[in-house]
């Protein structure tokens, strides 16, 4: 029944039956700006993948800049056979950030996405949110922001060629950064997928890449200047084999970082100089976990700050030990949040309960209840 008929009929009223004009509404202080995945993709398309890379990559420079500000942990994993849960959590004096990531190898076969996100960016003054996002979107275009940001300082000069192994969710968004931000105009593809590297293909063609489907990681990498392995297996696993890595090449591996979960052969880090986020969280879930604890790592933002060198010469094999850093979102959650003030992407959210004395929030939900 209508709920104005009831109030016609003098039937009492409630919550249920009350017009929804008369209902208590939430406070402004209850409501936080929350970014769906639809907001999302309409922010990314309305701002242009690339330039929204760009912007990525600079947030995340700036804060890779200041890096001792910050409150640093490895990240938080729950482990179970067939993947991972983890939270990253940071925080400067004035913003705190975390996210909820999974990591789900086995998922793809399932119908459900390898990896799923979403996050929050608080005020360290009051602790209350000031921005929920989804970030599954937002993880794909920050790890890629973060792997060309990197390798424009670990790549060898003039490179215009990278090959991709693993053709998944996260391939046409480091493709697309690695465009925007080191000039990479041909790509050499390879999943052990052929349905994987055919969706890749057709996505990056419409966006103006020259393409090379390849029948093997090894053939893949023929010409390449740079390597990005993305790919997702929970075992350690042999994407890239000693013998397929020639002098010069800059390999940005992302898809080992999980205990357990690698895609380099042991031989090929010996010769690499290995270049790391966090070494604390690397050492657990990188490619470096297959070496000695003490094996020498150069910090990224060491290299961003100009006090460690990045590549030094033409023959040298450097490596991105991609793990993905709690700082990475902290920076895209900051970087989203300027850019929405002012606009109406966001919707407000009824996420925090409010009540008029801070002390009754028992008497908020009894009083709720009355007619
Ligand atoms: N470093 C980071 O910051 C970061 C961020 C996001 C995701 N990741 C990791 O990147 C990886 C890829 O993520 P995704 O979302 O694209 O996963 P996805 O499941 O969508 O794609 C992975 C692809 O790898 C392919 N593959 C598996 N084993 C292979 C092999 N031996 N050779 C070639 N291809 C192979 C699969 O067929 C699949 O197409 C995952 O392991 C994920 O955990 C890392």
């Amino acid at each position: 029944m209508n709920p104005r008929d009831l109030i016609q009929k003098g039937a009492p009223m409630t919550l249920q039956t009350m017009p929804r004009q008369m209902k208590p509404q939430p406070s402004a202080l209850a409501y936080v700006p929350f970014l769906s995945v639809d907001r999302m993709m309409q922010l990314v398309r309305d701002t242009g993948v690339e330039p929204f890379l760009r912007g990525l990559a600079e947030a995340i420079e700036q804060d890779f800049l200041r890096w001792p500000e910050f409150d640093k942990t490895p990240r938080v994993a729950s482990h179970s056979p067939d993947g991972v849960i983890e939270l990253m959590p940071t925080a400067d004096k004035a913003l705190y950030g975390f996210k909820y990531v999974n990591g789900h190898p086995a998922n793809m076969a399932r119908g459900f996405q390898t990896v799923t996100a979403f996050g929050v960016l608080a005020s360290v003054d009051t602790g209350y949110p000031l921005l929920l996002s989804e970030m599954t979107l937002l993880t794909a275009l920050r790890t890629a922001a973060t792997s060309a940001l990197m390798a424009t300082r670990l790549m060898p000069q003039g490179a215009q060629v990278m090959a991709m192994i693993g053709n998944g969710a996260q391939c046409e968004f480091q493709a697309l950064a690695f465009r925007a931000i080191c000039g990479i105009t041909d790509l050499r593809l390879y999943d052990i997928d052929p349905r994987a590297t055919e969706k890749a293909r057709t996505n990056l063609t419409a966006q103006g890449f020259r393409i090379t489907c390849c029948p093997s990681a090894a053939e893949a990498v023929q010409g390449a200047q740079i390597i990005t392995t993305c790919t997702a297996d929970k075992r350690n696993a042999t994407v890239l084999s000693d013998n397929m890595v020639g002098q010069g090449v800059h390999i940005n591996a992302i898809g080992g970082d999980c205990p357990g979960k690698t895609e380099l052969a042991q031989a090929i880090l010996h010769r690499a100089d290995i270049f790391v986020e966090y070494p604390e969280q690397t050492r657990i879930e990188g490619e470096i976990q297959q070496l000695a604890p003490d094996h020498p790592v150069t910090e990224l933002w060491q290299v961003l700050r100009g006090t460690a060198p990045g590549r030094r010469d033409a023959a040298q094999i450097t490596l991105f030990d991609s793990v993905g850093f709690a700082i990475e979102d902290f920076s895209a959650l900051r970087y989203l949040h300027g850019l929405i003030a002012q606009t109406a992407y966001a919707q407000p959210l009824d996420l925090l309960a409010d009540p008029d004395d801070p002390r009754d929030l028992f008497g908020m939900l009894i009083r709720s209840g009355q007619g």
